[in-house]
């Protein structure tokens, strides 16, 4: 009865006052007659606690000219309860405008279409909590782990629950839409959310199975990748349940439809949110993923997203707001080693994960399309070797053009090449992908193809062939910052150091739906549990989503920002054989590629200090950014006056990492907050590696905490003489509080305006 009642008073509510908003998104040319999918941020109603889901229903409604399109279809297509307050819903652009203008809607904005974040075939997941950390938490039991991405292949064996006796806690108010065999403990909750429409959650992309599978995975024996690197696979929290929305298709995933994911997640009782798509960096009052997560956030979820693809060009990073967990990708030690012998004696070290048995030791004559044929021909782009005389040969292929690696491999096979070598264009530079090959392939680095691009065009009869090696452990130099990896700084959302945090994200081998690979292999053995190499962010931000849902139980009372405080401040700067972690040019990487550092599970269980944020702790900072009310408003679901907060700036966020602007002859004063989760009595003094050209002092110097819990604050002073030509650069820095147990680490970043 309630929602009969509850109309009238809405339309006296838009109706009585006729204000007229500035349209900021609405392009005005977009065709004014076909209705499109918009999503409508409007204000909470005062009676918002009393509201059930059809009171919700009603009140969105209630915005629209009308319940169904001529065509009959419903207008609504979400009514949105805690990742946003509004809905997402099918109007004219006509109509979109004259919404904006009803009093009661802050922002109305075109749907638009998100990426996923693995565009890169290729290694196993060699990441392991050390077997302490891991007992202490159960292998993850307990936590429940949300993934939005493109459903899941459910009956895939790294999905067994086996291992899972124990049924989900109590909080849990989820649902598995699958038949109920194809749900279980591990997969607790499965819903679709494409288009609207309730299709059941099957991942028919294969890139949700493979993140699910790497936060989450259930440990399968004798696991690998076409028969190679046979071992143990397993998610980061094994024990950990699973709940999977459906949200994205192998074209990518609708903003309306993240957020109804979002939305479900949180009232399901999600603990960790994994959230492997995004799009460049805008403002976070367009961006729904921004607007989910925060909050996702406010309910104590942790949000793992990945920072894109789209590097190593630097302002590429995605997913960028302070409190989500933004994480780039790094490689491991591991490759599958495909060597190039050429016929001049020299080897160079490639990898490929399809690694042929019995593969000609002869040395074959190598086809270089590239010596002469345009870019297409260069890449082996589909066509373009259909004039060229690669019968029995083993083609030389650059990376880039039209067609992925593996399609490459298909190009060369229907041309009648046997073999290719694959060499990274000079973007790529080091990072090499194991890709699952249809032919026998050896995929290598930009230098070490420069060489053998050199003795092809120098030698008459130029000969290769290609040694399969199998996995080799211990390459290095590892981990090393991929060349996709989205770098900082943030387009839009300068102030924040963007990424957070690196994580594996290079060949990472994980649970796939189909057989991949060459065709000859697949034939008849369907029914073997497939798992492929990918490498991409998506990768990454699963594997810091186990490792989330790992520290959450291990400390229940820590909220988002100190489970991420305690994996940054704790991350590691050096690789494995003690150098500088690099980029894929092979120099040093910056904290726009690394941010605060390598992952390291283990220190990040016991940090020492942390660097804590609450959910209100985000509001100053987003008037700070110039943000309207309104704007404000659709980001917090909360009415705001940034006019009642004192202007905060975005240094100023109690963040783990420091990023300071500063011009010629300034002072600045930066103050932060640190808590103790150390030991009870502990005190630690500061260490400071003051970036160049920057002067910086601390004060105290000395924090003392008498027990745990204990909150200390100290201040940061950076001051700066005449920075002339270095406007426009920026400087890295580091501050350490060291104990006699513990080191907590902050990238300092100067940017000279
Ligand atoms: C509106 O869209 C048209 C066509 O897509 C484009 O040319 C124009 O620049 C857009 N205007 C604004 C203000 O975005
Ligand atoms: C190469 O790319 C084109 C364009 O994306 C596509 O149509 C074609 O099927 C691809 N070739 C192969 C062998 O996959
Ligand atoms: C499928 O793979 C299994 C395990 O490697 C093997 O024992 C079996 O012979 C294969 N079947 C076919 C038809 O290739
Ligand atoms: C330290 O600060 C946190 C968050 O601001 C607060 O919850 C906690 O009670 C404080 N600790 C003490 C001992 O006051």
């Amino acid at each position: 009865m309630s929602h009969l009642l509850l109309l009238p008073l809405f339309f006296f509510f838009h109706l009585s006052y006729s204000q007229i908003l500035p349209l900021n998104i609405l392009n005005s040319t977009i065709k004014a007659s076909s209705p499109e999918t918009y999503i409508i941020h409007v204000r909470k109603p005062n009676s918002v606690q009393t509201f059930n889901a059809e009171d919700h229903r009603n009140y969105h409604k209630s915005f629209l000219p009308t319940r169904s399109l001529t065509s009959g279809e419903p207008r609504l297509i979400y009514s949105y309860r805690t990742a946003i307050s509004g809905f997402a819903a099918k109007l004219t652009a006509d109509e979109a405008i004259a919404i904006e203008k009803l009093d009661g809607v802050l922002h109305t904005i075109p749907d638009r279409l998100l990426s996923l974040h693995t565009t890169h075939i290729s290694d196993f997941l060699n990441l392991h909590p050390k077997s302490c950390f891991m007992k202490d938490t159960n292998f993850g039991k307990g936590s429940i782990i949300g993934i939005l991405d493109t459903g899941i292949f459910p009956t895939h064996p790294s999905f067994k629950d086996t291992g899972i006796s124990h049924p989900p806690p109590n909080k849990w108010k989820g649902h598995c839409e699958f038949k109920p065999a194809m749900c279980n403990n591990k997969i607790i909750g499965a819903k679709s959310f494409v288009h609207g429409r309730k299709d059941p959650p099957f991942d028919s992309d294969g890139h949700g199975t493979h993140t699910a599978s790497i936060a989450a995975g259930w440990l399968v024996k004798n696991a690998g990748v076409l028969g190679n690197a046979r071992g143990t696979a397993s998610g980061l929290a094994p024990a950990a349940h699973l709940s999977i929305y459906r949200v994205c298709q192998a074209n990518g995933c609708l903003a309306s439809d993240v957020l109804a994911g979002i939305d479900q997640a949180i009232s399901d009782g999600v603990d960790v949110l994994s959230i492997s798509l995004g799009s460049t960096a805008i403002p976070f009052y367009d961006d729904a993923v921004a607007i989910g997560a925060l909050a996702a956030v406010e309910r104590g979820i942790f949000v793992s997203s990945s920072g894109g693809n789209a590097g190593p060009v630097p302002a590429t990073v995605e997913n960028d707001a302070p409190w989500m967990l933004t994480v780039g990708a790094d490689s491991t030690d591991r490759s599958i080693r495909a060597t190039v012998l050429l016929g001049s004696g020299e080897e160079f070290n490639g990898q490929s994960s399809y690694q042929p048995v019995g593969f000609t030791s002869v040395l074959l004559p190598i086809a270089y399309p590239g010596a002469r044929g345009g870019s297409r021909a260069k890449t082996c782009s589909d066509g373009s070797l259909n004039r060229l005389n690669v019968r029995g040969k083993i083609v030389l292929c650059h990376t880039g053009g039209s067609n992925t690696s593996i399609e490459k491999g298909a190009v060369v096979t229907k041309a009648g090449g046997v073999a290719m070598i694959l060499v990274n264009d000079e973007m790529r530079r080091s990072t090499v992908e194991a890709g699952v090959h249809v032919l026998p392939t050896s995929a290598v680095g930009y230098s070490e193809g420069a060489r053998i691009v050199e003795y092809v065009t120098s030698t008459a009869n130029p000969t290769a062939t290609i040694h399969f090696k199998g996995t080799v452990y211990g390459a290095s130099p590892a981990p090393a910052v991929a060349d996709f990896s989205g770098r900082g700084p943030s387009a839009v959302n300068e102030g924040i150091l963007k990424p957070d945090i690196v994580g594996p994200g290079v060949n990472v081998a994980a649970a796939w739906p189909f057989p991949v690979g060459p065709p000859a292999l697949d034939a008849g053995n369907l029914t073997l549990p497939t798992f492929n190499m990918v490498s991409g962010s998506s990768a990454s931000a699963a594997v810091l989503a186990g490792v989330a849902s790992l520290l959450k139980l291990s400390h229940p009372d820590w909220s988002p920002a100190a489970v991420k405080s305690a994996m940054m401040t704790t991350a590691d700067l050096l690789d494995r054989d003690g150098g500088v972690i690099v980029d894929e040019t092979l120099g040093d990487a910056g904290y726009f590629a690394l941010g605060a550092g390598h992952v390291n599970p283990t220190r990040a269980d016991d940090p020492g200090l942390v660097y804590d944020l609450q959910p209100g702790d985000y509001v100053p900072y987003l008037c700070g950014l110039g943000y309207t009310d309104k704007q404000v408003s659709t980001i917090t679901r909360q009415s705001v006056e940034c006019s009642v907060f004192e202007a905060m700036v975005a240094e100023e966020l109690n963040y783990p990492s420091i990023s300071v602007a500063m011009g010629s002859n300034m002072e600045k004063t930066v103050m932060r907050t640190v808590r103790n989760v150390g030991e009870e009595e502990a005190v630690y003094s500061v260490q400071v590696r003051a970036p160049e050209g920057v002067e910086v002092t601390v004060y105290p110097e000395k924090l003392g905490f008498s027990e745990l819990k204990q909150n200390r604050s100290f201040n940061i002073y950076f001051s700066t003489g005449n920075v002339g030509e270095r406007r426009g650069t920026v400087a890295q820095g580091q501050l350490k509080w060291v104990s006699n147990k513990h080191i907590v680490r902050s990238p300092l970043l100067i940017s000279f305006v």
